[in-house]
């Protein structure tokens, strides 16, 4: 079995990375590929990917870059080139509902790209002809990481996701996305993963943690809780993995 598990930023995969080898936190990628010599290295289509055993099992980590672009190019090399069975995202997100607070944790059950406008061609929000406003996240992994949520006494939100290349730092356009697609959460890479395991049928799991409340001072909480969020949600997605492991390894 391989499992691939992907971030958009460094800091969003450095502490999946620092975990595996039971390592202090890294504090740059240089020193990550100093330091972690059971890692195999692979470089391809202007990326890095981490190849390593974990409990038996082969595990594939990257992260793609910030965007629904990047992140399409490392999902499809993560199923095309590394033939993965499973595909998970971990990673910090925009809360557009109340009660989602900084450091929560949120699946999705299904995704949106909210940047995504051909309505002068009377098509909605989100849609393009033979494509779907939205996408589910497997119910299978679901269903673990609800499983893992109850063991681990740690509590898990259910939400749709919206999608865009943009940093939402407007109360304005983050409500205009809430009420279009009935959106949770928001971030900028998800629904593109979504996208590519759909077609490939591969299963996928996106979790985040909530780093801001894409309002005015989005920025500023980005910055201040990027690596304490993404440390949260590194650390359910390995639980991920090991129950994974446990069940079907
Ligand atoms: N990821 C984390 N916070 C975000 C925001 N406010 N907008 C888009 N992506 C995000």
């Amino acid at each position: 079995m391989k499992i691939g598990i992907m971030g958009a930023m460094i800091e969003e995969i450095e502490p999946i990375l620092s975990n595996l080898d039971n390592h202090p936190p890294f504090s740059s990628l240089d020193y990550i590929l100093q330091n972690l010599n059971q890692l195999r290295v692979h470089n391809i289509a202007n990326n890095r990917y981490f190849e390593a055993k974990y409990k038996g099992c082969d595990l594939v980590v990257a992260y793609s870059k910030i965007g629904k672009v990047y992140a399409s190019l490392t999902a499809s090399v993560l199923i095309q080139h590394f033939n993965i069975d499973y595909l998970l995202f971990s990673g910090v997100a925009g809360a557009l509902r109340e009660d989602l607070k900084i450091g929560d944790l949120i699946c999705a059950t299904k995704l949106c790209q909210h940047d995504l406008d051909i309505t002068a061609f009377g098509h909605p929000y989100g849609y393009v002809p033979e494509g779907k406003i939205f996408i589910e996240a497997s119910k299978e992994l679901i269903l673990t990481a609800k499983e893992v949520a109850k063991e681990k006494k740690v509590e898990l939100k259910e939400g749709i996701i919206a999608t865009g290349d943009q940093f939402i730092a407007d109360p304005k356009r983050k409500e205009w996305i809430r009420k279009t697609f009935n959106a949770d959460a928001i971030e900028m890479e998800g629904a593109a993963v979504a996208v590519v395991c759909d077609a490939f049928d591969i299963p996928f799991f996106i979790l985040r943690s909530i780093s801001d409340s894409a309002n005015d001072e989005a920025a500023f909480d980005f910055d201040e809780f990027l690596k304490h969020s993404s440390q949260r949600s590194a650390k359910f997605i390995i639980s991920m993995v090991d129950k994974i492991i446990d069940e079907r390894g």
